[in-house]
């Protein structure tokens, strides 16, 4: 890990920017398709993690805000509800084989979370993370939506959601989380 060893703290290793910063310095594509966001939910004594891809971030009611789409049945999704707050950090390329092993298996009947090879870090928030991480984006929750094959017009779209709502435990939500940080490795 260089000069980012495990001993040191969460504020030795990340600095705080913005999310326009961000959004200078990585594309948004980029960190949705190709790097795949690693989302975190639940605080130290029981964290979960999962890799996502699909999504994005932009303005909702006037707020930096990310979104995903999570399937109904993800642990990392019933801890997002309970706790309300998540991260989703990205890593760089050398750490993918452990970015993939935590979307290969569900935290809810595994040890996941004690066999992989990365280092938990909580924020100043009391959110959880990873000392690997390159960039993590802290969020608040603000919004579980279903969507409505109804609402949608194309028939990409559509054909998706039916696929997706085969099964009532697989269908897929739209989670919406306000940034309330974002941090970059220093
Ligand atoms: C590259 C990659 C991308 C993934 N993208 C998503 C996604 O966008 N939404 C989703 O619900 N699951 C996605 N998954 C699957 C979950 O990460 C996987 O089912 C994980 O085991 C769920 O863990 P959990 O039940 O502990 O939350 C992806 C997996 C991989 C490997």
């Amino acid at each position: 890990m260089k000069q980012h060893s495990v001993s040191a703290n969460f504020n030795q290793l990340f600095k705080q920017i913005s999310p326009e910063e961000m959004c200078n310095d990585f594309n948004v594509f980029t960190l949705v398709g190709k790097v795949f966001p690693v989302i975190t939910a639940g605080k130290e004594n029981q964290s979960n993690s999962m890799t996502a891809s699909g999504g994005g971030m932009g303005l909702l009611f006037k707020k930096p805000t990310t979104w995903c789409l999570l399937k109904a049945d993800r642990y990392t999704l019933e801890l997002i509800e309970k706790e309300q707050t998540y991260t989703m950090s990205y890593f760089p390329d050398e750490y993918r084989e452990q970015v993939l092993f935590l979307g290969g298996k569900s935290g809810r009947d595994s040890e996941k979370m004690k066999e992989v090879v990365l280092t938990s870090v909580q924020t100043p928030s009391g959110d959880m993370s990873f000392k690997e991480a390159q960039l993590i984006i802290e969020c608040k929750l603000t919004q579980i939506t279903t969507p409505n094959l109804d609402d949608f017009y194309t028939q990409d779209a559509k054909n998706y959601l039916r696929e997706a709502y085969k099964d009532v435990n697989n269908y897929r939500k739209y989670v919406f989380g306000e940034i309330t940080h974002v941090w970059v490795k220093k």
